[in-house]
């Protein structure tokens, strides 16, 4: 499967979903998730994203391991999201900050 990290979060660009062959992304407040039961490994989603924010789960930085979990949990509770939105307002301020798991709304 492919993973979300940490800076999606608060910034939500939304580029990943539109390119997804199977809607496995999944939406939540301020960030969003891939459904680990449905991704095909198909890889479009990943260079698509602004802000570098998705890996494939074998080749996820040690420091966003937790991620892994994370995806599959909250993809069974959000729903799916299958087309682009607007970025978060401040999309462009919180990208590469880092530190932003704290901001996770659920
Ligand atoms: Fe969707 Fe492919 Fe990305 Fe998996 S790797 S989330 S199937 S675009
Ligand atoms: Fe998030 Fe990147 Fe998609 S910021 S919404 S994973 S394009």
């Amino acid at each position: 499967t492919y993973v979300v990290t940490e800076n999606c979060i608060r910034c939500k660009y939304t580029d990943c979903v539109e390119v997804c062959p199977v809607d496995c992304f999944h939406e939540g407040p301020n960030f969003l998730v891939i459904d680990p039961v449905e991704c095909i490994d198909c890889s479009l989603c990943a260079p698509e994203c602004p802000a570098d924010a998705i890996y494939a789960a074998d080749e996820l930085p040690p420091d966003q391991a937790h991620f892994l979990d994370l995806n599959a949990e909250l993809a069974q509770v959000w729903p799916v999201i299958a087309e682009a939105r607007l970025p978060l307002g401040e999309a462009d301020l919180w990208v590469d900050r880092g530190e932003k798991l704290q901001y996770l709304e659920r």
